[in-house]
């Protein structure tokens, strides 16, 4: 099946690195246009390496945690590129130490809901009414498979990614009557530059423990399932959790015991 998503405007968030660019490009070697937000300015790096690839992009600097950026930021995409047919809400923060939830402060907890869930909520809202109008719509939730298993000194990351899945399935019961679809990626370790800064030993026992797949996951592999998604064949998956995470999310007792010194 080949994709193709010409004619379409996608707006991925967080798209100045890791993930969220690697999404941009993506969606854009499908042919789609593509504006990319970032609260930095790095993101004009993106829009420029779309444009190299001979594709029409623009690029906005917006903190997705604020309402009149968000506003902003889409208004200025939708006036160069046209309406916005498939927003992936990838901008996300773990901002802080990790912290158990007796040491949480309210700050962390506040800017990280803000950012993770907030800015996905805001710009979910501000791309809803042009798919309402054109009867078709894409949209899709970069979350975490902590957010259902929990963050161990995590709990403002956790507690923002499960979020994500309700928007998604709340946009499902409202919005797909008008041929519009939410769905929510749940990745487990993948391998943005901002992993590639955790040490070696604890990544190399994550993978062997914890993943069936016993690798780190590509950020190609997140942007082939968005590009998936985002297509006309995907239009009956919706209020879907899909797991990219090599199997890490079937971790239970017996895939532990395959380490342990009785099994084979
Ligand atoms: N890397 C992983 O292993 C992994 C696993 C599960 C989920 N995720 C999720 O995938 C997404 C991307 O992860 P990544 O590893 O590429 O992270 P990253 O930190 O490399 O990229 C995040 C991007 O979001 C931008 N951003 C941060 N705050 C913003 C704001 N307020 N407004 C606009 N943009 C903002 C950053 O500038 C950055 O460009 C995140 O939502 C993350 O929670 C990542």
């Amino acid at each position: 099946m080949e994709i193709s998503l010409s004619g379409k405007v996608a707006v991925v968030t967080g798209a100045a690195t890791g993930i969220g660019k690697a999404i941009a490009l993506g969606l854009a070697r499908a042919d789609a246009r593509v504006g990319v937000i970032d609260i930095s300015d790095k993101v004009v790096s993106t829009k420029e390496e779309i444009e190299r690839m001979g594709k029409q992009s623009v690029a906005a600097v917006s903190d997705v945690a604020k309402e009149h950026d968000v506003e902003a930021g889409i208004a200025q995409i939708k006036s160069k590129l046209g309406p916005i047919a498939i927003l992936v809400n990838n901008a996300g923060i773990t901002s802080g130490a990790p912290r158990s939830i007796l040491k949480m402060t309210g700050d962390e907890w506040d800017r990280q809901m803000a950012v993770n869930l907030g800015g996905a909520f805001y710009c979910t809202r501000a791309v809803l009414a042009d798919m309402v109008e054109t009867k078709w719509g894409r949209i899709i939730m970069i979350s975490s498979v902590v957010g259902v298993g929990g963050a161990h000194k995590g709990v403002a990351y956790s507690c923002s990614k499960i979020g994500m899945s309700g928007l998604a399935n709340t946009v499902t019961l409202e919005y797909s009557k008008h041929g519009i679809t939410c769905n929510t990626l749940l990745c487990g370790l993948i391998g943005s530059p901002n992993v590639a800064t955790l040490p070696e030993e604890m990544k190399k026992e994550y993978v062997t423990k914890r993943v069936p797949a016993a690798k780190i996951g590509d950020m190609e592999d997140v942007a082939n399932a968005v590009v998936f998604l985002a297509s006309e064949e995907a239009k009956y998956i919706t209020g879907a959790d899909l797991y990219v995470d090599g199997g890490a999310h079937l971790f239970t007792f017996s895939f532990a015991a395959k380490h342990l010194s009785f099994s084979e």
